[in-house]
């Protein structure tokens, strides 16, 4: 079991806080972070890639938490976005905006705009329409915007096909056949210094190999950069590194890893990038929920719970495993049930014909590996209240998220009774 959750005489532990008392003092659905694991998790990639130059980029998107920013800001993580509001988070958490590069396909001018003026590190471009729209506005405000372009090297990444980007048929990056092309159009365009080269295959890799693969075709094609005159400093690879969600499986070698990446690049005068975003959290986080009812439908058991599809859809979106543990051991053995929520959906469940805890109305549960794309995926849907979200630290722990109020619901909203205001 991971060791920052670990049961003790019976109750399921964070670190030296028992969750039970979380949850009966928070309230429930709620989320739980660790903020030693996400700790351990970056330290084990910052100690990886000591004696090279490096940037690690946390993809905000994983878990855009102020807390866990300002948690990872503090320990000397940059950070990968891909909206201006990402942006807006990583300021407000005390993200050193130089540390910060801007991934996505769909960038809007404005968004582009508000990077430039806070003076990020660089923009991961996907697109010649992109590029050229990015010089426009850095001419425009009188800035040099450094750019890199997101080359898609067509290696099967091997993860679940709506996490999958690396292939020539995703809409992410450029054909690295064709990319040498459009870094020829960016060198000559104003108000651009072309400097990277950028890719992300996917996401729950947890065999790093097709990443060590496209490293290797990315290096090629900054040789070729090269010595056509183009100078690329930068090689960013992208997040991807995948975490153990069921028992069966392990967590990749990410020191063997690391070490590859150094021997590959060095003696190449390039400063790496990573943008980890689940390996980083995933393992630190967990859903508490309260039983509020158990049913049967034949021989069918239903355990219905007051997290649901809109504070964890991973289940129903890609059909992923969280591990359920009480956060009491239970003394009633076990049941193979489904493990439900709230909301109008049958896709709505937290697992399906699962052997679980045999847990009845009032009990606590935990639904484990949520620390990335859980709560940064969550939902108002049937008007339900956003949850409150805690970061335990050593025996202390802080709410960082308040639960939402039904005045947040409509925070925003016209309310006139006749027309509009
Ligand atoms: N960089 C880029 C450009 C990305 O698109 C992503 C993730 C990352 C970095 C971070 O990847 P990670 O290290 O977390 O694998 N919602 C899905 C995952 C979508 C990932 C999208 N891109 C899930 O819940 O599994």
């Amino acid at each position: 079991m991971n060791p920052v959750f670990q049961y003790r005489g019976g109750m399921l532990f964070c670190e030296d806080v028992e969750l039970q008392s979380v949850a009966e003092r928070e309230g429930t659905p709620c989320y739980v972070y660790s903020a030693a694991g996400i700790r351990n998790a970056y330290l084990q990639y910052a100690e990886g890639l000591a004696g090279i130059p490096h940037h690690i980029c946390y993809a905000v998107k994983a878990n855009g938490n102020l807390g866990v920013l300002r948690h990872l800001a503090t320990l000397g993580a940059g950070f990968d976005i891909v909206s201006g509001g990402e942006l807006y988070r990583v300021l407000q958490a005390g993200g050193d905006p130089a540390k910060v590069v801007f991934s996505g396909v769909g960038k809007t001018r404005e968004e582009v705009e508000y990077a430039l003026e806070q003076g990020i590190h660089s923009f991961n471009c996907e697109s010649e329409g992109e590029i050229a729209l990015i010089s426009a506005l850095a001419r425009r405000l009188n800035k040099t915007a450094a750019i890199a372009i997101r080359v898609n090297p067509d290696v099967d990444a091997s993860t679940h096909p709506y996490i999958s980007t690396g292939l020539k048929e995703h809409k992410f990056g450029i054909d690295i056949a064709e990319v040498a092309a459009v870094y020829e159009t960016a060198a000559a365009l104003p108000g651009l210094s072309v400097q990277g080269v950028s890719c992300h295959i996917g996401s729950q890799l947890l065999d790093p190999a097709p990443v060590l693969e496209a490293a290797q075709r990315l290096l090629g094609l900054i040789d070729t950069l090269r010595a056509n005159g183009i100078n690329i400093t930068d090689l960013d690879l992208g997040g991807g590194l995948g975490v153990p969600y069921q028992p069966h499986e392990s967590a990749p070698d990410v020191p063997g890893f690391l070490a590859r990446l150094k021997q590959l690049i060095s003696g190449r005068n390039l400063t790496l990038f990573l943008e980890p975003g689940r390996s980083l959290v995933a393992s630190s986080g967990a859903l508490l929920s309260r039983v509020l009812y158990r049913k049967q439908s034949g021989q069918k058991h239903f355990i219905i719970v007051d997290a649901s599809m809109t504070e964890l859809i991973r289940p129903a979106l890609y059909e992923a495993h969280h591990e359920i543990l009480p956060l009491r051991e239970s003394k009633l053995g076990t049941v193979v049930a489904d493990v439900v929520g709230p909301v109008c959906e049958s896709s709505d469940f937290l697992a399906t014909g699962r052997e679980v805890a045999n847990v009845m109305p009032g009990d606590m549960i935990a639904a484990m590996t949520c620390g990335a794309y859980g709560f940064a995926m969550a939902s108002n849907y049937n008007a339900r209240l956003r949850p409150s979200e805690v970061l335990v630290d050593g025996a202390t722990w802080k709410q960082v998220r308040r639960r939402e109020t039904l005045e947040d619901l409509i925070r925003g909203e016209q309310n006139e009774q006749n027309g509009t205001a």
